[in-house]
C-alpha cells in the first residue's frame, strides 16, 4: 500500500510515480475516496463546500487526470476506470446537498469521459451503492452551525442524521461493493453503471416511476418520521 492524498498534487504524482516505477503500467484505477457533510444548504459555508468537492469531485479528477496518459500510452493500450458514485449521484436526498452534487458531477464526468476514452480501449465504470455499512458516518463533517437549534433547519437535519445513522448501521457490508467492483472490471464488456444494493435499486424505481411531487412526499415522510 502507498499513501496518498487525492487533494494533494505532489502526493498523488508521488504514488504514482513509484506504482510506474515497480509495476511499469496502471491497469485499473478505482476512484473510491470520499466523505460526506452534513447539513443544510444555506446553513453551509463555501469553504465546506470548497472542501466537498476538493475531495469527492477535484481528487477524482486530479488523480485520473495523472493516471490516464500512463493508460494511454501503454504498450497494448487500455485501462479501467472505476468511480465510485452513489445512488445519490441519481437520486438526491435533502440535509447532503453538497455531497449529491459531487457524486452528481461525477456522473456527468464519468458519462462524458467515456466517449473520449473509448477509442483509446480505456473503459470507465461507475458504481452507484445505497447505503454502506462502512466508516462513511464517522468519516463524515456535520459543521457546528448545521446543529444549531437556532438554524431553522435543525430539526430536519436532526432527524436525517439519526436515520441515515441507522440506515447504515444496517446497510449492506463493504465487501459488497468490492465484490461488484472486481466483477464488473473481470468482464470482458462490463455495463457502464452498476448499482450496489437493494436500497439503491428500489429507490431509482420509485425515482423513474413516480411523479416528483409524489416522490418528495414519500423522501420527505421518510425522513421526518
Ligand atoms: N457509506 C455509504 O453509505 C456510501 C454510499 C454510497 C457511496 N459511497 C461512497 O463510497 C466511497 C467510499 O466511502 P466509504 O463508505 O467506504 O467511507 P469510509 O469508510 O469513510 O472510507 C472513505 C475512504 O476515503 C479515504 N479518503 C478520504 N479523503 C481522502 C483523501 N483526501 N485522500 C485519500 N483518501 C481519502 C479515506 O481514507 P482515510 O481513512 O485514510 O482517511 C477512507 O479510506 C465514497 O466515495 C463514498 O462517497 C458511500
Amino acid at each position: 500500500m502507498i499513501q496518498l492524498d487525492i487533494t494533494d498534487d505532489s502526493s498523488v504524482k508521488a504514488a504514482l510515480e513509484k506504482i510506474v516505477l515497480e509495476k511499469g503500467r496502471i491497469d485499473v484505477l478505482v476512484n473510491n475516496a470520499g466523505y460526506g457533510l452534513f447539513g443544510a444548504f444555506e446553513d453551509l459555508s463555501l469553504d465546506e463546500i470548497k472542501a466537498q468537492f476538493e475531495t469527492n469531485f477535484f481528487g477524482v479528477i486530479r488523480v485520473t487526470q495523472h493516471v490516464l496518459p500512463i493508460m494511454r500510452t501503454r504498450q497494448n493500450g487500455g485501462g479501467i476506470i472505476v468511480n465510485v458514485s452513489s445512488i445519490n449521484g441519481l437520486v438526491p436526498f435533502p440535509v447532503i446537498s453538497a455531497y449529491c452534487g459531487t457524486k452528481f458531477a461525477i456522473e456527468g464526468l464519468s458519462e462524458s469521459i467515456a466517449y473520449e476514452l473509448e477509442p483509446f480501449g480505456i473503459k470507465v465504470i461507475l458504481i452507484e451503492p445505497g447505503p454502506i455499512g462502512s466508516n462513511f458516518m464517522k468519516g463524515s463533517v456535520l459543521p457546528k452551525r448545521a446543529l444549531d437549534p437556532q438554524s431553522p433547519y435543525s430539526e430536519l437535519v436532526q432527524k436525517f442524521t439519526v436515520k441515515t445513522r441507522l440506515q447504515h448501521e444496517n446497510a449492506i457490508q463493504p465487501e459488497e461493493v468490492a465484490k461488484t467492483i472486481v466483477q464488473a472490471i473481470s468482464t470482458e464488456k462490463p455495463e457502464f453503471r452498476y448499482l450496489v444494493g437493494k436500497f439503491a435499486v428500489s429507490l431509482l424505481e420509485a425515482r423513474k416511476n413516480m411523479p416528483f411531487s409524489e416522490f418528495q412526499k414519500m423522501i420527505t415522510q421518510s425522513v421526518t418520521q
